[in-house]
């Protein structure tokens, strides 16, 4: 990690760019590694951990292996996204139910995450799994989905 962080650290403002490099080399940032980063900067943990926890697009466990992302958009909101998102939180083991920003399974395995409009509002509800968008999607269609996916 301080392999990573040290070539930013004489960059101003050079910590964002650090942990976007430990993000993009490791897959997230590790909460051991606040106080390397710290360190290599001068910074309190605490500055770290609030600049880390601040930016949504930072992770600070390893991303699940599979992300299922369901659209909470409008469109989708009018055609039960509701109910969607919380037969696959339940399906997979991803508890949390109504959390802005996510859930994961407690094995890792499993990512659910709400997004806001797939560009598929004339066929909602809509989700995507692993990047892959699909449309109209019903309860019983997500457990055909994830069964030949995951399997
Ligand atoms: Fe869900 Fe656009 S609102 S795809």
């Amino acid at each position: 990690m301080r392999r990573i962080a040290e070539p930013f650290q004489d960059t101003p403002g050079g910590l964002l760019p650090a942990l976007h490099a430990v993000q993009d080399a490791l897959g997230h940032v590790p909460r051991e590694g606040v106080p390397v980063i710290a360190e290599v900067f001068n910074l309190s943990r605490a500055e770290v951990h609030g600049v880390l926890t601040y930016y949504h697009h930072f992770r600070t466990e390893a991303p699940p292996r599979h992300v299922v992302q369901v659209c909470r958009a409008e469109s989708c909101q009018a055609m039960g996204a509701e109910a969607l998102m919380a037969h696959v939180q339940l399906t997979l083991g991803c508890g949390g139910h109504g959390q802005a920003h996510g859930s994961r399974s407690a094995d890792g395995r499993f990512g659910v995450e709400p997004v806001y409009c797939l560009g598929l509002c004339a066929s909602s509800p809509a989700l995507a799994v692993d990047g892959e968008p699909h449309a109209r999607m019903s309860p019983a269609r997500f457990d055909a989905l994830i069964a030949e996916h995951i399997a």
